[in-house]
């Protein structure tokens, strides 16, 4: 399976962005997770897609933009046109969640959904075709550095399951993604439940090297997540 890493850049120096992104990429991260929050949705407030287009010039891996925000559609062409390559969002935020998923991928996007700890999986059901991403919240959104919630774990397994389900009945590669507190000692059992798309804000830019880059910290992740 392949495994993805997609530092958060939530927990970056948000002073020097486009230096943390180009060193991330340096250090071998598939993707910049990109946290999308609107003082609404979730109590936090943070960057949006001017923000998006300012690093984008920067590196060359995927921007995966993770919306916390209600409503969600206005925002879809705006970060699209701002360089996003993913646009996740949450399905109790849209109102016409098939529509939404439509939308990010009529403007050439992957698009996802994000389920927060009690939202439950079966919301998938129905629009499993227009996924690209299933991304299970292993915090509630809103914040980094939180404690990873152990009940993530069944519930991957059970999304693993649909997952493979669908795609061995000739649908399309989904991707399933976990979002807070991954660490080097769990990576490990979660990607053992079924997770193939890794988000570390807190545990990657908490613990730069002496060089001031992520290489060492990169690279236990990645060596833990495939053991
Ligand atoms: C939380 C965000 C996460 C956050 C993860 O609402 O969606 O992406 O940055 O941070 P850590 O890895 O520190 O839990
Ligand atoms: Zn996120």
């Amino acid at each position: 399976m392949t495994i993805r890493i997609a530092p958060s850049i939530l927990s970056a120096d948000f002073s020097r962005l486009g230096e943390e992104v180009r060193a991330i990429e340096a250090a071998g991260a598939d993707l910049v997770h990109f946290d999308v929050m609107d003082n609404h949705y979730v109590p936090n407030l943070t960057i949006g897609p001017l923000v998006c287009e300012a690093i984008r010039p920067h590196v060359k891996i995927g921007i995966d933009v993770h919306l916390m925000v209600e409503p969600v559609d206005a925002l879809i062409p705006l970060f699209a046109k701002a360089g996003a390559n993913i646009i996740t969002f949450h399905p109790e935020a849209s109102r016409h969640v098939d529509r939404t998923l439509q939308l990010i991928r009529d403007h050439g996007c992957k698009a996802g959904l994000v389920f927060n700890p009690a939202t439950p999986l079966s919301l998938m059901d129905h629009v499993m075709d227009k996924l690209d991403v299933v991304l299970l919240m292993s915090v509630n959104p809103g914040f980094g550095g939180q404690k990873f919630i152990p009940g993530t774990l069944p519930k991957l397994l059970e999304a693993r399951q649909r997952i493979d389900t669908h795609m061995a009945n000739g649908g399309q590669t989904i991707w399933l993604e976990v979002d807070g507190g991954v660490k080097v000692d769990n990576i490990g059992e979660i990607v053992a439940a079924g997770a193939d798309t890794l988000v570390a804000g807190s545990a990657v830019f908490g613990a730069p090297d002496n060089n001031g880059g992520y290489h060492t910290v990169m690279k236990q992740l990645r060596k833990n997540a495939s053991a």
